[in-house]
This record gives structure tokens, C-alpha cells and sequence, in this order.
């Protein structure tokens, strides 16, 4: 069953259509991979489905229900969490209040005044959470001597604090050593299946540990989907991304 549909979403800016008619059904549970080149239209994507940007036309629906015109807080409360392309963590705070300030966020005021710890304490989420992003042994340090593979993993773990059902990644790897990159498709590995993904990546290594079906978008529109395999030998997808930096 899909979760997200987007029904010819475009967006313009100016003149310019960043976002094309594009359309895209994600299934409950799956982990989809959203790739093309740069100025494809994938952020801005990200920016629609989470309200951040107003489209300029089409329609997004998240568990069945119309959210195209709702506030980018309500599409937080109803369950979309989404990971920036560039890490937003407090480097003053500890991990583990990092991970509360998250929980909060997506609970609201009352969470802010402290119910994470008198309702929750360290629930089994929070465990779960912590030792999936493999900080069980940071939570007093602060987040500003993490390096930066784990701030990249507390971000993650800031989202699933506020326990999406879809999460939004973009470029999750990026700057990321190999091992690192290697212990990141382990942890959205885990994910699937319990949460849907929708993951932006241009490291095709990291594509190929851990995606199913592959949406490829090129110049605000749909180009290709198919199985990561698939589009790998895909002539029109070489042709407008895989060949155009050698080994993407
Ligand atoms: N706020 C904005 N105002 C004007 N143009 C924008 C804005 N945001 C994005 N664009 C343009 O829209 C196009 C799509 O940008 P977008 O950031 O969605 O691409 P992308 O696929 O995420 O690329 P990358 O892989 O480089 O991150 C680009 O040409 C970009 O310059
Ligand atoms: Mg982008």
C-alpha cells in the first residue's frame, strides 16, 4: 500500500521549473532512492512533500490524505521527519540532549517541559535509537566533539526521535569515510521495512548496499525506476547521470 503519492508536483521558481510534473508513489516500508544529477529536482522534492516550499501545482498525499497546502509543522506531526543536507545538531548540547530537544519537536510543548524524561526516562526507543546509532557510549559528550560520520548518525537519531513514518535523507553520506558510510546502510537497513525511506544519494556504492527500487529524475521531471541493477545499465540514465562523473 503507498504511503506518499506525489500526482504531477511541480514547482517554479520564476520561470524556472525546478519541478516538473512529477509524479511518485512510495510503498509502505520500502526504502526508495530518489538519484540525478545536480539541479534534478530532488532537495526541492524534499521541499514540497514537507511543505517547505508551496508547489506551484499537483497535489502530495501522505496516508491517504490531501497535505498539499498544510504548514511544514502540522506535515511533522503527521509523521514525515526529514534529514537536511547539512547536519543541524547543537554542538553545545550533550547527545543524549540532543536526542531530547528532537523528541521534543515532534511532540510539542509539553514534551519541552520535561515529559520526555518523566513519561519516557530512557524508554526502549530511546535505547533502541541510541545503540542502532551506535552513541550509547557519547550521551554525556557534546555534540560539538562528535566527528563527523556521528553527527551525521545523531541527526538520523534526532529524526527518528520524533518517530516518523517516513523519513526524508538527503545525502546522508555525504563527506562520509567508507566505514562510515558502510555503518550508515546498516543502520537504514534496519529501518526498512518498519519505516518507509526516501534516501537522495549520489554515492552509488552506498545505493547499491542498500536500495530496492530506484526513482531517477532528471531536469525537475521523472526519467527512469527500476531495480538499482536495472538502472545501472540503463543507456538514458548513463547518459544523463551515471556517465557524466565516471564512478558516481
Ligand atoms: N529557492 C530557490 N530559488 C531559485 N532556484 C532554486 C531554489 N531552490 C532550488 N533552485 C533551483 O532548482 C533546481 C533544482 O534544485 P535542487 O536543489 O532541488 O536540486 P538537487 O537535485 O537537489 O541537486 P543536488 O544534487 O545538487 O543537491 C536547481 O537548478 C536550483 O538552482
Ligand atoms: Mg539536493
Amino acid at each position: 500500500m503507498s504511503i506518499l503519492e506525489l500526482q504531477g508536483v511541480s514547482k517554479k521558481f520564476g520561470d524556472f521549473p525546478a519541478v516538473n510534473e512529477f509524479s511518485l508513489s512510495v510503498d509502505q516500508g520500502e526504502l526508495r532512492c530518489l538519484l540525478g544529477p545536480n539541479g534534478a529536482g530532488k532537495s526541492t522534492c524534499m521541499d514540497l512533500i514537507t511543505g517547505r516550499q508551496k508547489t506551484s501545482g499537483g497535489k502530495v498525499f501522505f496516508k491517504g490524505e490531501d497535505i498539499t497546502d498544510n504548514s511544514e509543522h502540522k506535515i511533522v506531526r503527521s509523521g514525515i521527519g526529514r534529514k537536511f543536507q547539512v547536519p543541524a545538531v547543537f554542538p553545545h548540547l550533550s547527545v543524549e540532549q540532543n536526542l531530547e530537544v528532537a523528541f521534543a519537536k515532534g511532540r510539542g510543548p509539553f514534551a519541552a517541559m520535561g515529559v520526555f524524561r518523566r513519561t519516557l526516562g530512557h524508554s526502549n526507543r530511546f535505547d533502541e535509537i541510541i545503540e542502532m546509532i551506535g552513541l550509547s557510549r557519547r550521551l554525556e559528550d557534546l555534540a560539538g566533539l562528535l566527528s563527523h560520520g556521528e553527527t551525521q548518525w545523531l541527526e538520523i537519531g534526532m529524526v527518528l526521535m520524533q518517530d516518523p513514518d517516513l523519513l526524508l535523507m538527503d545525502e546522508p553520506t555525504a563527506g562520509m569515510t567508507e566505514q562510515e558510510t558502510l555503518k550508515t546502510s546498516e543502520i537504514f537497513n534496519r529501518l526498512k521495512g518498519s519505516h518507509t525511506l526516501i534516501v537522495v544519494e549520489h554515492d552509488m556504492s552506498f545505493v547499491r548496499q542498500i536500495a530496492d527500487v530506484v526513482t531517477v529524475m532528471h531536469m525537475g521531471g521523472f526519467l527512469a525506476q527500476r531495480t538499482i541493477t536495472e538502472i545501472e545499465a540503463n543507456p538514458e540514465v548513463r547518459d544523463v547521470y551515471l556517465g557524466e562523473e565516471g564512478d558516481h
